[in-house]
């Protein structure tokens, strides 16, 4: 995609439907990309729910996920995550014009996602793909000594 050094290649990948097939591999990521990670038992119930969520697949190996859900008539993005080594090389730019497409086919125009203050990477990553802060909600997220407000975002497509 974007450089020429790079390891992601879109057309190496897979897109598949998330599903307990992915949850050992998913959870594996989870637990060292966010602070307080989320437990195996939500990602069951995403599988349980309407949802959009996908991962991405390298050959067997699960190397991001993107977890959204339809709220009515809008789509909250719930976590969007690239495995370490993968970061920086266009995955999460990929998974999100995944996840647009798969809103318009949904007839779904907004997307809304809430995220920490202190996560600067993933409110610059936002903004390159034209998100918009709306508002700031106050301690929103734990954090091991404490709370951390979140910023909520959206882009109208
Ligand atoms: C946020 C995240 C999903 C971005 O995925 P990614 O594959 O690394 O992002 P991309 O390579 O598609 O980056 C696209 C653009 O976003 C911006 N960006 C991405 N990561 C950034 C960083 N760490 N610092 C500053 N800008 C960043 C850049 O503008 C980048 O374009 P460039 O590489 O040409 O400069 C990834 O860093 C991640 O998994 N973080 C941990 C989990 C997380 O915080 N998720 C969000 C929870 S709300």
């Amino acid at each position: 995609m974007k450089r020429e050094n790079q390891i992601f290649q879109a057309n190496n990948c897979t897109i598949e439907n998330f599903s307990e097939d992915h949850i050992d591999q998913v959870y594996a990521i989870e637990l060292y990309s966010n602070p307080t990670p989320w437990s195996e038992k939500i990602f069951h119930k995403i599988i349980e729910s309407r949802s959009l969520s996908f991962v991405i697949k390298l050959e067997d190996q699960v190397i991001g996920f993107c977890m959204a859900n339809r709220v009515l008539d809008e789509c909250h993005l719930q976590n969007i995550t690239v495995a370490k080594e993968y970061r920086r090389q266009g995955l999460g730019q990929f998974m999100m014009d995944i996840l647009i497409k798969r809103m318009r086919l949904a007839d779904l125009n907004s997307v809304l996602l809430e995220v920490r203050k202190s996560n600067h990477a993933a409110q610059s990553f936002y903004k390159k793909l034209d998100f918009e802060r709306l508002s700031e909600r106050k301690d929103y997220y734990k954090t091991d000594n404490g709370k951390e407000n979140a910023i909520i975002m959206h882009r109208i497509l």
